[in-house]
């Protein structure tokens, strides 16, 4: 069926061996000379029309007419907490990344994820030092990267970001985020944190449809163009019934690492006052401080690098704060509640 020789040897070897039904290029690149290839084009079509949508989202009739995909749990998790933002560059990534940390940090028996849903800039391999390629087992479940005893999955860890066309990467967003979703071995977990992608377009709605959230939390800066697209982000969740379980503010008040004094440089209350006018609860104020993005962009973010500083503490607050706020949750099979 494939025109390409080089793709028919990929085929052979790893999709066979890894992902026969879906074909899952986990290295498709080695193998493929360019995506002008007519098989190529073929292939990732295949590949954007997605069977794993079909099988967890809107094939149904009926429920297409209603425009209501059925939520499928993602097997073994309890609790989906997306951290959100209506804009890029707020500091999503790293709440996302401590918010993890300190939800293992505060409760060190729980199992705690990680899923990075912005395919096309992914921050968690670096923030949380992992490198290297995800496999999968026979059953073409991939296995999570684990780094300070957190299960993580990104793009990164799929595709090389560096060399893949971007192109296709578009073609593939709505899959790729269904098998970060269905396809990696999560569970058991008490929570799972997915640091979502800037904005309130497809990946938001994917997900919102196609898996329960326990809640949404949104992060932003108190400047007002952060704060327009904070409440967008906020009202776009309550448009599809996911609880938005409160807001982070970040980078309203520098802090300086040597002599500790605090400056408002942006404004001071810009997110409560927003948390107010929603109705929501701020659930934290985390400093812009440099020893936030040092310690993430070396690999080893603020809760472990400085596990006794008040920056760790502020985020540990926060994941008590988090928690506080999730609904309880009920197991999908027996109904226990817990
Ligand atoms: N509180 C903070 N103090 C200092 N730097 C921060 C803080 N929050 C985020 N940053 C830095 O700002 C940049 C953008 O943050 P990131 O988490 O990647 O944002 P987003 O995911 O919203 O695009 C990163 O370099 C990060 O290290
Ligand atoms: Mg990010
Ligand atoms: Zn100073």
């Amino acid at each position: 069926m494939f025109s390409c020789r080089a793709l028919q040897t990929f085929s052979k070897t790893l999709l066979v061996k890894y992902a026969p039904d879906v074909g899952v290029p986990y290295r498709y690149n080695k193998w493929l000379h360019s995506p002008s290839c007519t098989a190529f084009s073929g292939f990732s079509r295949g590949f954007a029309s997605d069977k794993a949508t079909q099988k967890v989202g809107g094939s149904d009739p009926e429920r297409m007419q209603r425009g209501l995909p059925k939520k499928l749990p993602i097997a073994g998790v309890k609790h989906i907490i997306v951290v959100a933002s209506g804009k890029g560059g707020v500091g999503k990534s790293t709440t996302a990344v401590n918010l993890a940390l300190a939800l293992k940090a505060n409760d060190p028996s729980s199992q705690v994820g990680l899923l990075d849903a912005d395919v096309y800039g992914p921050s968690v391999p670096r923030m949380m030092g992992l490198k290297g390629l995800a496999l999968a087992d026979e059953r073409q479940l991939i296995e999570p990267l684990v780094n300070f005893s957190i299960k993580c999955m990104s793009m990164g860890f799929l595709v090389e970001m560096d060399k893949d066309p971007i192109v296709w990467r578009g073609l593939m967003v709505m899959s790729a985020l269904q098998r970060l979703l269905r396809q990696v071995k999560w569970g058991p977990l008490e929570y799972l944190v997915v640091d979502m992608p800037p904005g309130t377009g497809d990946a938001q709605l994917t997900l919102a449809q196609n898996v329960p959230i326990s809640g949404a939390v949104i992060v932003t800066t108190p400047q007002d163009i952060a704060l327009l697209d904070a409440r967008k982000g906020a009202e776009m969740f309550r448009r599809v019934q996911v609880p938005v379980l409160g807001i982070i503010q970040n980078m309203s008040v520098y802090e300086c690492p040597k002599c500790g004094h605090r400056e408002h440089v942006f404004g001071k209350d810009g997110a409560r006052a927003l948390a107010g006018e929603l109705g929501l609860d701020l659930l934290g104020d985390v400093p812009l401080n440099i020893a936030v993005r040092e310690t993430s962009d070396s690999g080893s973010p603020i809760i472990v690098a400085q596990p006794d500083s008040t920056l760790a503490r502020t985020f540990r607050e926060i994941a008590q704060n988090v928690v506080k706020k999730l609904p309880q949750y009920v197991d999908p099979i027996t109904g226990r509640k817990t």
